[in-house]
């Protein structure tokens, strides 16, 4: 496998595991490295521990295609979670970045400052659908607020960082809250949290199935609109960042996707309970070599000047 580059380090291939996906203690982070990814995103991180929802916080649809979370963050803290990073990294020799969340600028710098040491980059929360009043996508689809935010954040982080977006916006709005992030200071793009949130009933009980009430969709029926954006994000500032794709994927051939739709990167979150991440970029490296791409760099963004073609049919692309 040929290695990338992501994020000012190297990977071993373009997948990481998902903030969310396994690695919310140190045994988490193991797992995933030991089943083969190739960075990891840490459960997100906010300025106290938090308990999160009461249970049901997860619900898988497979059937339907897709999953419904609502975690509510649970999380050791960051100091906590300081200390489980410097274990980590004393083990292993896999890049590692911390995924934060706070209600406004001065939590994401204080968070920042506390992971500066230990994390190769930090991952912006912004876009958590189920997070509660004043927390994730809230903050996310506002520009002003992501500009803020990310600079508090950047000032004060010694490294790379990303802005996780969230889906729950319209294209206007997607644009601007990613120019906002990258103007101040955002080196990278991550492309989706959950879709929604999204509501199921129980029959018997007529209550909501997940405990919080609400939460957010991920798996494969989340796949096309994350593609869509990765690929409008792509588009726009496809330059000037890097985009860091996440949204239903479970094979290899999801990942080649989301390099075609201009993705470096991708995570998964969803799948991981189920497939490897390890077996995931084995098929991803067999798939691009069929199609006659020497490494994963150069199907990056193949797709986007015929996807610029068809928008500018639509009216929606200059
Ligand atoms: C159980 C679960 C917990 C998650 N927790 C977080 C989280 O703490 N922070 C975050 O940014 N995203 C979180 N996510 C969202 C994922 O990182 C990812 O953006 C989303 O699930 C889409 O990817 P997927 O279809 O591969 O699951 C979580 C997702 C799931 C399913």
């Amino acid at each position: 496998m040929i290695p990338v580059e992501v994020l000012g380090k190297r990977w071993d291939h373009p997948i990481a595991c998902a903030s969310g996906a396994l690695a919310a203690h140190l045994p988490g982070m193991e797992d995933a490295v030991l089943r083969g990814a190739a960075a990891i995103f840490t459960k997100t991180i906010t300025e106290s521990p938090r308990e999160g929802h009461p249970g049901p916080v997860f619900v898988d649809y497979p059937d339907e295609g897709y999953a419904l979370n609502a975690m509510g963050l649970p999380n050791p803290g960051p100091d906590r979670m300081v200390v489980e990073i410097e274990e980590f990294r004393d083990e292993f020799d896999v890049p590692v970045y911390a995924s934060v969340a706070a209600d406004g600028p001065e939590g994401f710098r204080k968070l920042a400052r506390a992971f500066s040491d230990v994390a190769d980059g930090l991952e912006l929360n912004v876009s958590c659908p189920h997070a509660g009043k004043g927390y994730g996508a809230e903050l996310g689809s506002d520009p002003e607020t992501v500009a803020e935010i990310t600079e508090a954040a950047v000032r004060a982080f010694d490294g790379p960082v990303s802005v996780k977006l969230t889906p729950n916006v319209d294209r206007e709005t997607l644009l601007e809250v990613a120019a906002a992030a990258i103007d101040a200071g955002a080196e990278a793009l991550t492309a989706v949290n959950t879709l929604g949130p999204g509501l199921r009933i129980d029959l018997r009980t007529a209550s909501p199935v997940l405990g919080a009430g609400v939460g957010g969709l991920s798996g494969p029926a989340l796949k096309p609109i994350a593609l869509r954006v990765v690929a409008d994000l792509a588009l726009e500032f496809g330059e000037e960042v890097e985009i860091i794709g996440v949204g239903g994927i479970r094979s290899g051939e999801d990942v080649v996707e989301f390099l075609l739709a201009g993705a470096k990167a991708v995570q998964v979150a969803t799948a991981a309970r189920e497939k490897d991440f390890g077996d995931i970029a084995m098929e991803t490296y067999r798939i691009l070599k069929e199609l006659g791409y020497e490494e994963p760099e150069e199907a990056i963004g193949a797709a986007l000047p015929e996807y610029r073609e068809r928008l500018r049919r639509l009216g929606w692309c200059q």
